[in-house]
């Protein structure tokens, strides 16, 4: 099967999985409202989609791990709407929309937030086919994945700590966005009940991919197309954030990506069937949404 064909295969039965969430009509619809509205704008979905396909190369059915790839969906949805409010880089268009405060309040924003964080770890303890040593694991890699040692570290170095040299910076952009990615492809590992060598090689992978996705989002902060990129160009600038650009310039930051990439390709170069997570990798370094 070719990288689309697969890729639309795994996005497909992630959006089908998040549409059927959070539907019920309750006095505080509201909330569901504006839940609904962030997990369901188009997101790419590349986290998820990497738990599925870590999954099926684990050689489980990768339908399994859906409950996973999507627990860690709805987390990182939470800590977009958060990392948008005035309180954080404070930006007004996400995926091409108003971003959820500004069409629910900032009220709401927050409390969608808290509410799909622990809607995610419900996914995960009622996973329905995936063993109970699976799902206590896939609860202990989301929480280290999201919390203090984890995206949310990165988000205090990025918002509060003034970050202004290369070695804090690669800090930052492996707790805040490398911890995700890393977390995405350990779900898969861990439904498929991977061992541990091979879980080493795809959180590697997982890390190296994160740092190139997160120095090419801050190059898109500064040449991206606002109409294709979907998020307000120079919203870092604004935030007075020194980032990658800074540090290195555009051409260097190209090539910190093709590094990156590189090493994450070569984590898993020895794998069977790795075309899919190549062409993955590959595609992230020219992106330009
Ligand atoms: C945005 O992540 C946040 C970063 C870590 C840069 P994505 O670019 O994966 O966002 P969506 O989910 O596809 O909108
Ligand atoms: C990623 O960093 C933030 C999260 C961990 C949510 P950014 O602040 O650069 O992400 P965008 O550019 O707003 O998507
Ligand atoms: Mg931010
Ligand atoms: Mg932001
Ligand atoms: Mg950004």
């Amino acid at each position: 099967m070719d990288y689309q064909t697969r890729y639309a295969a795994y996005h497909a039965a992630i959006e089908a999985y998040l549409a059927g969430l959070f539907t019920q009509d309750k006095p505080y619809g509201k909330l569901f409202e504006s839940m609904r509205y962030s997990i369901l704008a188009g997101g790419k979905r590349i986290r998820p989609v990497l738990t599925l396909e870590f999954a099926r190369l684990g050689g489980i059915d990768w339908h399994l791990a859906l409950p996973y790839a999507c627990a860690l969906e709805l987390v990182h949805n939470y800590s977009l709407i958060h990392d948008d409010l005035p309180c954080m880089d404070d930006d007004d268009l996400r995926r091409g929309k108003p971003t959820n405060h500004k069409v629910f309040g900032e009220t709401m924003a927050v409390l969608a937030g808290d509410a799909l964080q622990p809607e995610a770890f419900r996914l995960i303890a009622q996973a329905p086919e995936l063993s109970a040593q699976s799902r206590i694991e896939a609860v202990e890699v989301l929480a280290k994945a999201a919390g203090a040692d984890g995206m949310v570290g990165g988000q205090v170095l990025d918002t509060v700590c003034n970050v202004q040299d290369e070695e804090n910076l690669t800090l930052l952009h492996r707790l805040k966005t490398g911890a995700m990615i890393a977390g995405a492809v350990e779900l898969g590992c861990v439904a498929a009940e991977m061992d541990a060598q091979k879980r080493a090689q795809a959180v590697e992978y997982a890390a190296q991919l994160g740092l190139a996705f997160q120095i090419r989002d801050d190059m898109l902060d500064v040449v991206g197309d606002e109409e294709v990129f979907g998020k307000p160009i120079g919203s870092d600038r604004e935030e007075g954030k020194v980032t990658f650009v800074d540090l290195r310039g555009l051409d260097g930051c190209a090539r910190l990506v093709d590094e990156c990439t590189a090493r994450a390709k070569a984590a898993i170069a020895d794998w069977p069937e790795h075309e899919f997570l190549f062409e993955l990798a590959d595609q992230m370094v020219g992106r330009t949404v």
